[in-house]
């Protein structure tokens, strides 16, 4: 309080001192103080005379600029000015150099695993016998706290008179009742967001319902707005004027169903072509204004919070012009063969599949899913499916100079159909094909299983199953998971060609859930697809046992969380007949080694005779077949059949991939390594 009294005082002196001096001095006078004649003030005669006060806080700011003139102010004031820019700059080199040396952030569709969801069969809310998006929606926790993913796909839930479960669409900005709402929909896409999950929904570019409005002004010469979409589809005249007069030998995928990829219109006079059903009419890709409305749909979906997109059979987006016959696999088939009851594995689809231009698209699309990738922490996704040889489908990342594809998903593992394909060398040759081909810097990915592909447990039998799980959990990049493979479900036989629409209908049943009345899909109901009778295998039986697939998937994908997996290089060690190894490392970290054997019978490997520079031993972190934790000398890693182990060590810096032998044979996407105080940086 005294002081605040000396301050007051003070000023009150002060002020009364400034008109005791301008009252006072004649030579001063108020033109001095504004025509920039501060020298003139005689500022330092009044100090001398004490007429003014020494300087402090609050003086006018003619004194203070008096003052700061000073040569000893004008040193300090220089110091502290260029102390603080030095500090600036330290500081933005220091944040430069950290940005330039961290290896950035992976994207959720590098850090979690797609998890599948077929819409119709994954949970019931209302009762109806077909899954819906609320049931979707009360699924999420199970989904990322149980399980661990976070990013989900989901089979099309769009408006369609659904002859092909949804791929037939109707409408592409609208949910198809069945599903729920696009209320439910923004529900869903709000539910997932706010628990950090992602949403991919699939993106059906190639062809429309034969009910799409733009279909049927195309198809109609007398609709209204026939003009304007009469070029939407791929249209061609017959060869004779009549509807027996097909343009050519172009079969249709679903060739069990179709008898020609060519349909009638009997309004139009013409034949559309359709690759699939002929509810299913191509959409017309040398069609600007088809590109533009496909770019809205995506637009729209993002608009609406979608994430990305896995984009459907875009290999068949462009047919050869020309019209030529697809050359025949075996040129002594009777061709009226082909017209009548075909197969589509009679003709190579040279001039159907993958044609000019489809690239042109995909890098059109990825363009402008980066337009919609601008804000922080937005990135949308995208993913193809196509079923080609590997240099083909790896086109589909783009160049080094065209960005497309974050990745064509990977169906080598799925190419190895039964459990007879699946020995060592065959798993290493296939991993190191996609690795080897698969442009610098680009994600791999490994899936085994989907809604149009026998189940895996079906295929390959549950023990091994569960070991291309722990591939795919293990390898590099990202893995897929076909809903239920989490639990090991198993496909249906369905006889009754009543319940059985489609051929892949037995590897769409429902979720089995729990184990009581339709395996809690949904109650007092009739599911639109019998549930499988094993529904013992239900997610409630899974759980508890420590030993249930669900157990080791869950396992798997926390495994995968840590660095090593996500980040680290692999190394491809060793394959047998039955087995094969691999490492994960990354600088600075534990190293693990992945010893998977899909033999019927134990095999021991002497990792060190090959691979001295090994540590004698390293320590089992996880087994399919729950092993007790033990050591495992590297001279001597005994893989019991058909079990997946992962042992963890020290690698001591002798890494795999420094060695010179390992040329070819260890891949990453980016180099990067930990840091002696723990912090991820390039390297
Ligand atoms: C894709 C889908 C498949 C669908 C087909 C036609 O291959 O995965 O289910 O039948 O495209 O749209």
């Amino acid at each position: 309080m005294a002081d605040n009294k000396a301050f007051d005082n003070d000023l009150g002196e002060q002020s009364t001192s400034f008109s005791n001096v301008e009252s006072k001095e004649e030579p001063v006078k108020d033109t001095d103080f504004s025509n920039n004649g501060f020298s003139t003030i005689k500022i330092d005669d009044l100090l001398e005379k004490q007429e003014i006060p020494k300087p402090y806080a609050g003086m006018p700011k003619e004194v203070l600029l008096h003052y700061s003139r000073k040569k000893h102010f004008v040193w300090a004031r220089n110091i502290m000015t260029a102390a603080v820019i030095l500090t600036i700059l330290t500081l933005l080199s220091l944040v430069i150099a950290l940005i330039a040396i961290s290896p950035g952030c992976q994207e959720f569709w590098q850090t979690s695993p797609i998890y599948q969801i077929y819409p119709k069969s994954y949970a019931d809310s209302n009762n109806d016998g077909i899954g819906d998006i609320t049931g979707i929606r009360g699924k999420l926790d199970y989904l990322k706290d149980d399980l661990g993913v976070e990013m989900v796909w989901l089979n099309p839930v769009y408006e369609s008179p659904q002859f092909d479960n949804g791929y037939d669409i109707m409408d592409y900005r609208s949910i198809d009742p069945v599903f729920g709402t696009m209320n439910d929909m923004e529900l869903l896409i709000t539910d997932l967001h706010d628990r950090g999950m992602k949403l991919i929904m699939d993106f059906v570019p190639n062809h429309t319902s034969d009910q799409h409005a733009w279909f049927n002004a195309s198809s109609d010469p007398d609709h209204a707005q026939h003009d304007k979409y009469k070029d939407y589809y791929i249209w061609v005249d017959s060869k004779d004027g009549t509807e027996n007069g097909i343009p050519n030998n172009w079969q249709s995928v679903f060739s069990d169903v179709e008898k020609s990829a060519w349909e009638w219109s009997a309004k139009r006079k013409q034949f559309y072509y359709h690759a699939f059903l002929k509810q299913q009419p191509d959409l017309n890709f040398r069609n600007e204004a088809v590109l533009a409305e496909l770019d809205g749909v995506l637009a729209f979906w993002m608009d609406q919070g979608v994430d990305g997109f896995r984009c459907d059979a875009v290999g068949f987006m462009f047919e050869a012009t020309h019209l030529r016959d697809n050359p025949l696999v075996d040129p002594t088939l009777n061709v009226n063969i082909l017209y009548s009851s075909a197969s589509y594995t009679n003709v190579y689809p040279d001039y159907t599949e993958d044609q000019k231009g489809i690239h042109d698209v995909m890098a059109r699309w990825r363009a402008l899913l980066d337009k919609y990738s601008t804000e922080p922490g937005v990135y949308r996704f995208m993913e193809t499916e196509v079923y080609d040889d590997v240099d083909s489908v790896i086109r589909y990342y783009g160049t080094p100079w065209v960005d497309e594809a974050d990745f064509p998903m990977n169906f080598r593992l799925i190419d190895l159909e039964h459990a007879s394909a699946w020995t060592g060398t065959a798993i290493e040759t296939t991993v190191l094909e996609w690795m080897t081909k698969m442009p610098a810097g680009k994600w791999p990915n490994w899936v085994i299983g989907n809604h149009d592909q026998p189940r895996v447990v079906s295929r390959l039998g549950k023990p091994l199953a569960i070991c291309a799980a722990f591939l795919t959990m293990t390898l590099s990049g990202t893995p897929g998971m076909y809903y239920g493979e989490e639990i090991g479900m198993e496909d249906l036989p369905i006889t009754n060609p009543v319940r059985r629409q489609d051929f892949r209908d037995p590897v769409r049943t429902p979720m089995q859930w729990d184990t009581t009345e339709n395996a809690g899909f949904c109650k007092n109901c009739t599911p639109w697809l019998p549930l499988n009778q094993n529904y013992a295998i239900g997610l409630n039986v899974e759980k508890v046992d420590a030993t249930s697939v669900f157990n080791i998937y869950k396992r798997l994908i926390n495994l995968r969380s840590q660095d090593t997996f996500l980040r680290g290089y692999l190394c491809m060690v060793y394959s047998s007949a039955k087995s094969v190894v691999y490492v994960r490392e990354l600088p600075g970290a534990v190293s693990y080694l992945i010893a998977i054997n899909f033999g019927d019978s134990l095999e021991t490997i002497d990792l060190r005779s090959a691979y001295s520079f090994l540590p004698g031993a390293g320590t089992l972190y996880l087994s399919t077949t729950n092993q007790a934790v033990t050591t495992i000398p590297f001279n001597s890693v005994t893989i019991q059949a058909k079990e997946g182990l992962a042992i963890q060590f020290k690698p001591g810096g002798n890494l795999f991939n420094k060695q010179a032998n390992m040329a070819g044979k260890c891949f990453t996407s980016k180099k990067v390594c930990l840091n002696g105080i723990g912090i991820l940086q390039h390297c």
